[in-house]
């Protein structure tokens, strides 16, 4: 499985870092949704869903975390620990995220609105939409 990081380049000057992102140009989707996560509790695995559709770069702009991804042959951990690293996930993949730092804000760009009908929240379920399911 190709694991796609894309590292942004900041605007660092001596007053500190920026990083803009533009659909298309930094990020290959429109981008129709943002959302984040902060508090996370200690010990959680959050996402545990594929999507049918959606497109996704996940950044921990804040703290650190480990996103697993599982096209359901092989299965990797990435880790996201910069601000200016963005972690891609295509549609039919199966993501989990956990280890979050306390400080962790995990910042997610969406191509598509929140669909709840464009997910796969069982893993069994994701199997046999892709067809592995013996
Ligand atoms: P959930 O899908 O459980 O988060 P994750 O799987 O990434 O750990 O989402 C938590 C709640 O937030 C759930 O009630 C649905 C809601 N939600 C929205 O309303 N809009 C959104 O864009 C997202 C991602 C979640």
């Amino acid at each position: 499985m190709q694991i796609i990081k894309y590292m942004f380049k900041p605007h660092g000057d001596d007053r500190g870092q920026l990083v803009a992102l533009e659909e298309i140009k930094d990020i290959p989707f429109t981008i129709k949704r943002v959302y984040y996560m902060y508090d996370t509790v200690s010990g959680v695995i959050r996402g545990k869903h594929a999507h049918k559709s959606l497109q996704q770069i996940l950044i921990c702009i804040h703290g650190s975390c480990k996103v697993r991804l599982d096209n359901g042959t092989e299965s990797k951990v990435v880790p996201l620990e910069k601000p200016y690293e963005g972690l891609y996930i295509s549609n039919i993949v199966w993501r989990e995220m956990y280890d979050f730092s306390e400080d962790a804000v995990l910042l997610v760009l969406a191509s598509e609105l929140y669909d709840e009908s464009d997910y796969i929240r069982d893993y069994d379920e994701f199997l046999k939409f892709i067809g592995k399911k013996k």
